[in-house]
């Protein structure tokens, strides 16, 4: 009898899981099928229209407010049981979580993620993922949904790595970049056309001291 291949040893998954032990980022450009990538592009569109995106804040909790010179993005949670494209792609996020907590020991629990939309001009300054009252995000990972996108139309990730190396990504369809979020700043640099992304956070159990 031959064992059912696990789901956890996929190449893709322990590509991801190396490069994040060993340099804490990684670029998978052909990360999904492209079925899927064009089902949740017409997922984030349609909420788009529907005018169920709103204007992204920055900080957390009561302190949040929305300030365009920092970041531009609208965005809208994701929930399980909403729409099958995204419960496929967060039952392949939960995976990755188990094959990052299998190789790195991260202890990660949930994942978290929203569409987000930059429209014509829209940027983000650069940050770190983390907020000072809260340091369950422990690894980000931004899923591309823009086809046919060409490097003049701009909207990179720029990643700021060490010894002052930068790494700029394209926000192609289908591929996906994950990076731990306590330790590497990014920025997204605008765009000519309209950039839409899944972007989330494995996170680990908060020190709640209740
Ligand atoms: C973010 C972010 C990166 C991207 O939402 O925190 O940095 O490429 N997004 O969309
Ligand atoms: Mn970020």
């Amino acid at each position: 009898m031959r064992a059912m291949p696990n789901p956890l040893e996929h190449p893709l998954l322990s590509a991801v899981v190396d490069d994040l032990a060993t340099r804490g980022w990684s670029q998978q450009p052909l990360f999904l099928p492209d079925a899927l990538a064009r089902a949740l592009a017409a997922e984030c569109r349609r909420r788009h229209a529907e005018g169920e995106l709103n204007p992204a804040g920055v900080g957390r909790g009561a302190s949040q407010e929305v300030r365009e010179a920092i970041r531009g993005d609208q965005i809208q949670w994701i929930d399980p049981g909403q729409a099958e494209p995204c419960d496929r792609y967060l039952e392949l996020m939960d995976t990755l979580r188990l094959a990052i907590n299998r190789g790195l020991f991260l202890g990660l629990e949930d994942f978290e993620c929203h569409f987000a939309l930059y429209p014509p001009g829209a940027f983000y300054l650069k940050h770190l993922d983390r907020f000072r009252d809260d340091d369950r995000r422990m690894v980000s990972a931004v899923l591309y949904l823009n086809h046919d996108w060409q490097p003049t139309e701009g909207g990179q990730l720029r990643m700021f790595l060490a010894d002052g190396v930068e790494r700029d990504v394209q926000p192609h369809a289908g591929s996906l970049v994950v990076f731990l979020s306590g330790d590497i700043p990014h920025e997204v640099l605008p765009a000519t056309r309209e950039r839409l992304s899944l972007t989330g956070w494995f996170r680990r159990r908060g020190n709640d001291p209740f």
